[in-house]
Parts: structure tokens; sequence; C-alpha cells
């Protein structure tokens, strides 16, 4: 099974703000550990192993632009050249370099590496960052992404991992009718139930809500739209970061709309429920994924209530078709 989105996309691997000025920084894209620093306004990434005994250099330390190995002490500039070997008076600066690069940007609060070198793109950023105020929360899940984006948009595991927070667990269930449609960068689901939530949040927050859309963008974003009668209330944008093939780091981005203070407050009141929830999902797909990795064998069985698996996987190659789906779930 094809774990991971397609390379041809910028992916975000870190906040910005997470990278410090004097300290390099580790972090890992689909296996491939790599090392983050700053020398002035500028951001490098580089493969993060010295190539002389293998050390990650992402434990070394910044001397003047140049990131210096834990070991012996040899230097690299951000082109991945070697600058300098410590106690070699005959050392001359060769052209080449020693380390692998790789294309790095900064946009939206977050950095963004592609292995393919696209830089001809900017990232895709879903639309809802124009103009809202978010809140950011990151998490890690020990599980690959495809079965992460189809936990996240899937109803029918609500009842059983989320009992009481986000539907109860009872034999009576009411209608939801569900579309699914492409975009221009994957596909779309979109919920209208014939009654509210069950669930404790449904409750506390949602009385309003009268529509639910799950989106997947083709680079493994996830979006999560609730409206109410005068439009969107509330809106989730989760980067999957794949960093290797069982294990998935979560930048999760919490969107409140209009300008009123109460908004703000629900979302901040909304945090305990959504955390407990993550929890849950983490647990759920951890063990899912150590199932996984005993059986390589497993084929997963796709039901006509699976609604978003196959989508999720044609998104992840780039393969997006006009659609339009309709299916009849219990809620
Ligand atoms: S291992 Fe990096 S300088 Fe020797
Ligand atoms: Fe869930």
């Amino acid at each position: 099974m094809n774990t991971y989105p397609s390379q041809d996309h910028w992916f975000p691997v870190t906040q910005v703000r997470k990278l410090k000025k004097n300290k390099p920084l580790a972090v890992a894209y689909y296996g491939q550990s790599v090392v983050l620093f700053r020398d002035g306004n500028k951001i490098h990434a580089l493969k993060d192993q010295c190539p002389h005994r293998g050390v990650p250099l992402s434990t070394g330390c910044l001397k003047q632009g140049a990131l210096e190995c834990p070991y012996h002490g040899w230097t690299f500039n951000g082109q991945g050249q070697l600058t300098s070997i410590p106690g070699d008076p005959h050392f001359r600066a060769p052209k080449h370099a020693f380390i692998d690069t790789y294309a790095v940007c900064e946009a939206h609060g977050l950095i963004w590496l592609s292995l393919n070198q696209v830089k001809h793109n900017p990232p895709f950023i879903p639309q809802v960052h124009a103009s809202h105020i978010y809140s950011t929360q990151t998490g890690i899940i020990e599980a690959n992404c495809v079965d992460i984006a189809e936990n996240f948009l899937d109803a029918l595991h609500t009842h059983t991992v989320h009992t009481g927070i986000i539907r109860n667990n009872s034999p009576k269930r009411h209608a939801c009718h569900a579309t699914i449609t492409h975009h221009a960068n994957g596909y779309q689901a979109e919920y209208i139930e014939e009654k509210k939530q069950t669930g404790l949040v449904s409750r506390l927050f949602g009385s309003h809500i009268i529509k639910g859309i799950g989106r997947i963008h083709a680079s493994g974003i996830l979006e999560l739209e609730y409206y109410s009668k005068k439009g969107i209330a509330l809106s989730v944008v989760i980067y999957l970061v794949p960093e290797t093939d069982k294990k998935t780091k979560l930048i999760v981005r919490t969107y409140a709309f209009g300008h009123h203070y109460l908004n703000y407050l629900k979302m901040w009141a909304m945090f305990p429920f959504q955390y407990i929830a993550f929890i849950q999902d983490k647990r759920i797909l951890e063990t899912q994924q150590n199932a996984l990795n005993n059986n390589a064998d497993f084929k997963p069985m796709i039901t006509g209530t699976d609604l978003m698996r196959p989508y999720i996987i044609k998104a992840f190659q780039n393969d997006i078709q006009p659609t339009h789906r309709e299916k009849q779930l219990l809620l």
C-alpha cells in the first residue's frame, strides 16, 4: 500500500517558531532525517548525517552560519559544502557539496520541504488561512498517514472510539446524507444529518451546526468544516507530516470565525474535548499499526460505508477525477 502522499508537493515539517536562531533542529520526512538551521534570514535543510563518521549534525552546533559536527568539528554551510576540518593545516574548501540539501521555504508560520526540489510553485495553503485567527497544536501518532487521514474523515468510528464525547453508542441511530465530490486538489465528503450529533461536544458547542465537510488535499492536508445557517462556524486544518511509513506528525490548526470574543472563548473551551478525542484516536490507530506490523499481508476490506478511503489513496497518488457519489449512513 502507498502510505505516503505523492512527493511532488511541499510539505510542512515544523512550525517556524520551533527553529531557534542558534540551534539546529532535527526533523524527519519520508523516512529521511533532515537538519534545519538558520543562517541570518535564510533557512537551510541538509541531510542529518555527517559524511565523516555518520553522526547526526542536528546534535552539533552553529558557528557563524555553518553547522559544526559534534564529533571532530567538521563544519558545513547551507549548500552542504565542507568548510573546515579542524586540525588539517592544508585544508582547502572543496567546491562540491558533501551533504544532500533539500528545497526549503517558509510560509504561513510553517517550514516546508520538498524532496523533488519543487521550487516553481509556492506551498498549497488552505483558503481558511487567509483571514482568520487560529491556534496551533502538534502531536505524534505512530501510524501511517493513510489510516490517520481516514480516521479524521470517518464518522462511523465516533460512536465506539469517542463514545459520549462525539456520539453516543446507542442502537438507535439517525439518517445522514453524505455526498462525495472532487475539488481542485483532492476530494471531500459533505454530511447532512437528520438530527444533531448525540455527544457532549455537540450539546455544549454545536447546537447550531447543520452541515459538516471533511476534505483531503493531495499533499496530505485535511480540513474539517462545520457550518451553521449563517455559514462556516468552525474549521480545523490538519497537516499530516509523514516522518516514516509508520509514524506521522500532525500540525493541527483550529480556526474561530466571526469577531465576537465569545467565538474565541468557545474555541479554547473546546480544546480539552479535542485533546481527549485525539488521545482516543491515537490509541486505536497505534493499536491498529502494531497489528499491521505483525501481518504484512493484511488487505483491508473496503465497504460502501468506508466513504473516503478510496479517495484518500487517489488523492495521495495525485489522481483527481470528476466525482459525484451519494450515500446514506446511519449515525
Ligand atoms: S563524525 Fe562528523 S566530523 Fe567526524
Ligand atoms: Fe476520531
